[in-house]
């Protein structure tokens, strides 16, 4: 689910292409007709729908159409609506979403602002299971990216991203795999989930 520019959803198809990799993107989802996600769905062949939130239907249209591709896993890439709690039960455990900070600090809107209006040095990227807060869930992954003296939110954001590219794709990996599950609201590894996890924790002077 997307509503804007779509890196992550890319990242994410490009990820699901490679031979071995237990996922794939079968269905995109928008509330914003001109998401440059859905071109990138339809460029990939993939199937894209947009539903227009015109009313409290809104998220069960879109889960019927979920349920109907028989999904497993609903990724939340850049999606800018809060899910409602019915949602978020129908698809319990099931839903994952990418934030641009180390959460649980600065969640919401600009994140990576309001890290350096903060002053911290270091930033981050966060996938995690979506619960009925907002970027509160339990979490998967995530990684560390410096703060550089000139930074500001275009460079903190550019250096994210780069990182949000690769673990999102990661966390994908380990839940298809059975590698991380979410059980009572908790994150259960299994196997070398939590090492390759460090090793996608970049490091702090780069
Ligand atoms: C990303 O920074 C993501 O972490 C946040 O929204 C942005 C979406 O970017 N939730 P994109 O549409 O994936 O390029």
């Amino acid at each position: 689910m997307a509503s804007g520019r779509g890196s992550n959803l890319q990242a994410l198809i490009d990820a699901g292409r490679k031979t071995g990799f237990p996922a794939e993107v079968v269905l995109v989802l928008s509330d914003r007709r001109n998401a440059y996600a859905l071109e990138r769905a339809s460029k990939a062949g993939i199937r894209h729908r947009h539903f227009a939130p015109k009313d409290d239907a809104f998220f069960l249209r879109m889960g019927d159409e979920i349920e109907s591709c028989e999904i497993d896993l609903i990724c939340c890439a850049g999606f800018m609506r809060i899910l409602p709690p019915d949602f978020v039960s129908r698809f319990a455990g099931r839903i994952i979403n990418i934030h641009p900070s180390l959460l649980p600090s600065f969640p919401g809107l600009r994140a990576q602002k309001k890290a350096l209006d903060a002053g911290v040095r270091v930033a981050g990227c966060t996938v995690h299971f979506v619960d009925e807060g907002v970027d509160t869930g339990p979490i998967i992954l995530q990684a560390a990216v410096p703060v550089l003296p000139h930074d500001d939110e275009n460079t903190l954001s550019e250096r994210i991203l780069v990182y949000e590219h690769r673990i999102y794709p990661l966390a994908v990996r380990l839940i298809a795999e059975g590698s991380v599950r979410c059980i009572d609201g908790a994150v259960q590894y299994a196997g070398d989930a939590l090492a390759e996890q460090r090793g996608f924790i970049s490091p702090v002077s780069e």
